[in-house]
């Protein structure tokens, strides 16, 4: 009860708040959908002090151009012949979350209003009845941003689907019982990394994580997925959280050095991308030569491959859910941006002015770098674009399914409950392109990973795609590639098999094996270690 109370505070105060201070973007439609986006990556909220109001900063491009995929394939529905869903039109309601969890939720609130009657809160007696026009929400990209979405959606049983988030709790539907994504799930992604080197027979590794929620739940994943699957571990370092800001500590030295004496096969690092661009800096500076793998977080990060004499560090390996593009996405952005308008646009045009408009006003304002749209479009990236667009398909489909349409006419109207709506879209099981999705009952999609080589050979990094790796399935890659990984004997002298009289003996080092004859007496057809 005090919950309830405390939680009719919270909406009416938010529902007073009519001034809407951050960005949004809204279309009407028959049926709305909500998207959710860290289009500034930062609010200026400080920790000594509070105030009142917040600004946000941190202008992503990346993330503006992921909401326009929002846009672009919900038009695309609304324009498709023959018609996908006959009679109806989507619209769309956007907000920027800039990244904070409080600003998402007051943008969810605001989303379940009936906003037919703007003025009416809805009240937690209206909860299990009430019909929220909007039936389906998009995002977020952050896991602690989308837990938090998640548990208010849930009170009106509406359908979130991330397009982002990866963490594991997120599984867990006793908590979030209507979350979905279509990005895979961490767990996945460490099954696929011990799946690599079980391919490639590596028998040791080692393993660095960090405090924060992604680095934990994966060395803990990944040590747990090693151990079952008889892979000595050397060592797994946990990096603490001030890692890459705190250069007075000793920490990376002790790292290097634990590196430097290590006889691992194959060193995976499941960490954020400011956290590793330092230790791989370290690798090239003292040319460490080693293999590694790569978690999605830095495996495409242009700010480690690009790193000069990369090459020293060694070989790199690495997963990264599967990439699309968005179909004709990029040509949309190219001719027809300067044309379109929302919001959020509009805002985007304020940041990084269009260079043809640019010219004629430049003399009045200070003038900013002007862009053109061919510019704009190279900053659109293939894997969470297309996971946005998947999630706008998914939500079509599960309509589709629930209003019962075929390319005439559909037989039941827009009156229908968002739960609903979420029913249907836990059963799809179709394909998109050449994409086919379905979900599993934890929410999470039969989406695969790509598994990614660093070619260095030329002088500019390559980023190759080598195979691939579905949930609950065998790995794919080249019979040649698991030829050349699997030795017997590793570049450190320790052995993985001996010949028939010898014997596997272990070395001071925690992980490494010779061969020696065997003992008087003992007798061995063939030791596998
Ligand atoms: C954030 O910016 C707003 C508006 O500029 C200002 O009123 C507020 O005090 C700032 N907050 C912090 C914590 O600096
Ligand atoms: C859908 O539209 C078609 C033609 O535009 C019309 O004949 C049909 O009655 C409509 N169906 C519903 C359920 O509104
Ligand atoms: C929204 O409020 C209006 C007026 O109170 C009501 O007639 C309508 O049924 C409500 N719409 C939804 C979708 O709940
Ligand atoms: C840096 O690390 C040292 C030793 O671990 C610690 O004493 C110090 O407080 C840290 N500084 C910051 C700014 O986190
Ligand atoms: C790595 O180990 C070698 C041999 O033990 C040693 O000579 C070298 O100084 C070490 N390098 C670093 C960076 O610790
Ligand atoms: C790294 O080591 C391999 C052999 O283990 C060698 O072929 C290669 O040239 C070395 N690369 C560099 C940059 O030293
Ligand atoms: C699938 O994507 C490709 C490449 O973007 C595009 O050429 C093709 O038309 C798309 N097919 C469908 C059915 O949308
Ligand atoms: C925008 O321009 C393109 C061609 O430049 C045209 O095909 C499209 O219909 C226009 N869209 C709108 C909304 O005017
Ligand atoms: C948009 O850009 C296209 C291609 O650059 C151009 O043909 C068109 O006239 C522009 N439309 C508007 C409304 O500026
Ligand atoms: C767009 O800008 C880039 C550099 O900013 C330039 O190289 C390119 O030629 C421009 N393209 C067009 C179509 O103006
Ligand atoms: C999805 O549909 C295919 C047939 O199109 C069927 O073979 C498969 O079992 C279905 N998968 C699920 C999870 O329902
Ligand atoms: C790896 O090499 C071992 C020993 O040479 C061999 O038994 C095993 O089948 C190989 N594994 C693969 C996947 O080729």
């Amino acid at each position: 009860m005090f919950l309830l109370c405390l939680f009719v505070s919270i909406m009416s105060t938010f529902c007073s708040h009519s001034g809407e201070t951050h960005l949004r973007a809204y279309s009407h439609g028959d049926i709305i959908i909500g998207g959710l986006f860290p289009i500034h990556k930062r609010t200026n909220r400080s920790e000594s002090q509070f105030h009142e109001t917040l600004t946000c900063n941190s202008y992503d491009l990346k993330a503006f151009l992921q909401s326009q995929v929002m846009i672009y394939a919900i038009r695309e529905i609304n324009q498709r012949t023959p018609r996908v869903l006959p009679n109806f039109t989507i619209g769309y309601d956007i907000y920027d979350t800039c990244g904070d969890v409080s600003i998402a939720i007051r943008a969810t609130l605001q989303l379940l209003k009936n906003q037919s009657d703007p003025q009416r809160c809805l009240l937690p007696q209206d909860f299990p009845s009430a019909l929220p026009e909007t039936k389906a929400v998009i995002g977020e990209w952050h896991s602690e941003v989308s837990v938090a979405v998640a548990r208010i959606v849930a009170l009106s049983s509406v359908a979130q689907i991330s397009y982002a988030s990866t963490s594991e709790q997120l599984s867990r539907k006793f908590k979030f019982p209507t979350f979905l994504r279509t990005i895979s799930s961490d767990e996945h992604q460490t099954k696929a990394i011990a799946k690599l080197v079980d391919k490639f027979n590596w028998k040791s590794v080692a393993i660095i994580g960090s405090d924060d929620e992604y680095g934990k739940y994966g060395s803990d994943n990944l040590e747990q997925n090693f151990r079952n699957m008889d892979i000595c571990i050397e060592f797994t370092e946990i990096l603490p959280g001030s890692f890459s800001q705190n250069t007075s500590t000793n920490n990376l030295a002790k790292l290097v050095s634990k590196i430097n004496s290590s006889t691992a096969e194959a060193i995976i690092i499941f960490t954020k991308e400011t956290n590793v661009r330092l230790i791989i800096q370290k690798a090239i500076d003292y040319n460490f030569n080693r293999t590694w793998i790569a978690s999605d977080a830095w495996s495409t990060s242009p700010s480690i491959f690009a790193l000069p004499g990369i090459k020293k560090a060694g070989e790199v390996f690495g997963f990264i859910s599967m990439r699309n593009e968005v179909p004709r996405y990029k040509d949309y952005v190219i001719s027809n941006f300067n044309n379109t308008t929302n919001r959020i646009i509009e805002h985007h045009w304020t940041h990084y002015p269009l260079c043809s408009n640019h010219v004629a006003q430049s003399d009045s304002q200070e003038s900013k770098p002007c862009m053109n749209l061919s510019s704009l479009a190279e900053y659109i990236d293939d894997d969470v674009s297309y996971n946005v667009y998947l999630a706008v398909q998914v939500i079509v489909e599960g309509l589709r399914r629930l209003l019962k349409c075929n390319n005439h006419g559909c037989t039941r109207d827009s009156k229908f409950r968002a739960s609903e709506l979420f029913l249907e879209i836990k059963e799809v099981n179709f394909t998109v392109n050449t994409t086919h999705i379905f979900f599993d009952r934890s929410g999470n999609p039969s989406l695969g990973y790509d598994i990614l080589y660093w070619n260095m050979a030329q002088s500019k990094t390559l980023i190759q795609t080598i195979g691939g790796y579905w949930p609950n399935e065998e790995i794919k890659i080249s019979k040649d590639l698991v030829r050349k990984y699997n030795v017997t004997v590793t570049a450190y002298n320790c052995s993985k098999t001996c010949q028939a009289g010898q014997e596997l003996k272990k070395q001071s080092k925690r992980c490494c094996s010779v061969c020696v004859p065997c003992a008087n007496g003992e007798f061995s057809a063939k030791n596998e270690g």
